[in-house]
């Protein structure tokens, strides 16, 4: 029998591959294929971010118009997709999205094209299924950018700096190494198994509360604040319970999330009186003083998606709509140099029960 390693629960620390597509540096910035992600986002647009991604540089300008142009025209969301939809009518968006996903049947054998496809339409998978369980007229798509298309498709408003807004954010939740929605698709890539199976385990792992769903948790307890006061004694109260605060903690990060403070510091620019913000500068210290966990990511997201004027609802949903686009460099980069994941365990049942 092989040698067995026995590994951390949760595989804390574990390296269980090579990627090449994003990584940590020893300053606890994040890389996307070299790049540090919050000098992409002020410089790059998402479509730009997305072709990095995917393809592992850069885009000049007509790889970017083409790309944008395949992104566009494969927007909208087919008769098969829409008898689903209006079958489904269904709120709770993530369950939506993975029902609909799962259900995809495509004809052509391009899986390349065939996951673009895919990810260029979650943004009206998750429109369309909001309106019509909500009663409401679908939004027709407008003519502009990803992230103009995308805005107008969940708030029904035409607005270019929220959605550049927007796009930033997108391109910070894009990708992140071995996350669980990330390493759930691997696995089921390592089975050889198609693109269309392995989107949908990464969206049912993607929906967890401690992975992308936290995102939707975050304004929950927010509201119930009206002042800084008692948020320090929800805080308190979490803590002495031995329960979590949503949007703090990381597996990766451990005294600072880069995208966190980037979104942070964005929301003071584009709101720096929301009593909201002064109450969440008053959490972070309150959880490091308690607890030394940081906030993440999704802790500022909620916020800054809140004053960008967009649903709940719809948070974990742009996350995946985000993440989507290194789902697909991870499908690629696991088949490229492929072994099945499969690991062991050690047993810890009863042995020789006799019938
Ligand atoms: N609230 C309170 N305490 C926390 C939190 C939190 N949110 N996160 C971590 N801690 C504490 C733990 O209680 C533990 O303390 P202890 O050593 O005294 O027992 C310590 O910090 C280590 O925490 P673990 O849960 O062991 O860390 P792990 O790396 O396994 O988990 C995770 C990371 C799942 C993200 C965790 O921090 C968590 O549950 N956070 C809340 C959910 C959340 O915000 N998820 C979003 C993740 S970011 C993203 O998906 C973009």
């Amino acid at each position: 029998m092989a040698e067995e390693i026995i590994v951390p629960k949760g595989l804390v620390n574990v390296i269980v591959d090579k990627t090449a597509i994003a990584t940590t540096d020893g300053n606890g910035n994040l890389l996307y294929r070299g790049y540090k992600v919050v000098e992409l986002v002020e410089k790059k647009s998402f479509e730009d971010a997305a072709y990095l991604i995917v393809n592992g540089r850069l885009p000049d300008q007509k790889e970017k118009d083409e790309f944008s142009y395949k992104i566009r025209s494969n927007f909208g969301v087919d008769a098969e997709a829409r008898k689903v939809i209006e079958i489904l009518k269904e709120k709770d968006l993530m369950r939506a999205l993975r029902n609909i996903v799962s259900f995809y049947h495509y004809k052509h054998t391009q899986v390349d094209d065939l996951m673009l496809e895919m990810a260029a339409k979650f943004p009206e998978f998750i429109s369309l299924s909001y309106r019509l369980s909500h009663g409401l007229e679908p939004l027709e798509p407008i003519e502009g950018t990803y992230s103009e298309r995308f805005y107008h498709l969940i708030t029904g408003k035409k607005d270019p700096l929220k959605a550049k807004y927007l796009g930033m954010l997108m391109t910070l939740y894009m990708e992140h190494e071995f996350n669980a929605s990330t390493f759930a698709l691997r696995v089921t890539a390592s089975t050889l198994a198609d693109p269309i199976s392995s989107f949908t385990t990464a969206l049912a792992t993607l929906k967890g509360p401690l992975h992308g769903g936290a995102n939707s948790e975050i304004l929950d307890f927010f509201k119930n604040f009206n002042n800084t006061e008692e948020a320090v004694r929800y805080v308190d109260q979490q803590i002495a319970k031995g329960e979590k605060v949503m949007g703090f903690g990381h597996r990766i990060y451990k005294r600072l999330d880069p995208r966190a403070q980037f979104v942070k510091a964005k929301l003071k620019e584009i709101a720096p009186d929301s009593k909201i913000l002064q109450i969440a500068e008053v959490v972070e210290n309150r959880m490091w003083e308690k607890k030394s966990v940081p906030a993440n990511l999704d802790f500022y997201a909620a916020i800054y998606m809140d004053i960008l004027g967009i649903s709940q609802d719809f948070y974990t949903p742009l996350f995946a709509a985000s993440r989507v686009f290194g789902w697909i460099a991870h499908y690629k980069e696991q088949l490229a140099d492929n072994r099945l994941i499969r690991p062991s365990s050690s047993y810890s049942g009863p042995l020789g029960l006799k019938l």
